[in-house]
């Protein structure tokens, strides 16, 4: 029932061109229901995005990896701008984002942001350009945030560092204390240890693992790892 009002509403003001802008103040509740984001992207190393993770543009609720709504960016060939658009974004959400998905949805990494709080019918976003290389600090805020209480820079768990500056040369290609593999192999998640550690259940290190990180963190290691686990 709701839908035909809808409806109805839209054909009563696509006819009374209600929509003119200049009779009601800058108010966000009292315009449609949903606004309408276009933009252009010049997108820089393509061939980052690893198998199994897909390049989305979608809107987003403050604090919220789940979109609203959101579409696929399609490959271009060469190095022709990409343009995105969605044409109904609730006014719920605060911003538009691309950004690296998961096969569940869920945006893991953003390449790019822009703020629509104050957005009010349609906006059209200039061309922008944006580098699709995951960057190392994002990788090492999280090491900071549950991880360095106990792998710090001078001392670590099972003789790991993972502080500010030390953790990329502790990790890749690096002996494991506690395994025949190494502790990142790059561009394979299957033989770095230190996935085993955070997500097998059968590890048996003195200090368990497998339930400090969220399902986001481990896929956006597993993802670092997978475009080969480079210091960008
Ligand atoms: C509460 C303390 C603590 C926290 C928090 C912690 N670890 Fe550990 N970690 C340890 C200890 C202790 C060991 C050594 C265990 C052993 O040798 O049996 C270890 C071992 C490891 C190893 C194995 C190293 C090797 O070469 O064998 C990895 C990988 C690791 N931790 C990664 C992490 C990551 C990544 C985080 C954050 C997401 C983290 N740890 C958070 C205490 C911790």
């Amino acid at each position: 029932m709701k839908k035909i009002y809808l409806l109805i509403g839209a054909l009563a003001c696509a006819f009374a061109a209600c929509d003119s802008g200049d009779i009601y103040p800058a108010d966000r509740t009292n315009k449609g229901d949903n606004i309408a984001v276009a933009v252009s992207f010049r997108l820089s190393a393509r061939d980052k995005i690893p198998a199994g993770y897909s390049l989305v543009f979608g809107a987003f609720e403050e604090n919220s990896s789940s979109p609203l709504v959101w579409t696929s960016v399609m490959e271009t060939a060469g190095d022709a701008p990409v343009r995105v658009s969605l044409s109904s974004v609730p006014k719920a959400a605060r911003t538009v984002k691309l950004s690296l998905f998961t096969v569940g949805r869920k945006a893991i990494y953003d390449f790019y942001t822009f703020d629509i709080s104050t957005a009010l019918d349609a906006i059209e976003i200039p061309l922008t350009d944006v580098s699709l290389l995951l960057k190392y600090n994002k990788i090492q805020e999280m090491f900071g945030k549950n991880c360095t209480a106990c792998h710090g820079t001078e001392r670590g768990g099972g003789g790991l560092l993972l502080g500010d500056g030390v953790s990329y040369a502790a990790l890749v290609n690096q002996a494991a204390t506690n395994s025949e593999k190494v502790r990142v192999e790059p561009y394979s998640v299957q033989n770095s240890f230190l996935m085993d550690v955070l997500t097998d259940e059968a590890i048996k290190l003195s200090q368990p693992h497998s339930t400090i990180l969220y399902a986001d963190d481990i896929n956006l290691l597993k993802a670092w790892i997978a475009a080969g686990a480079e210091h960008n």
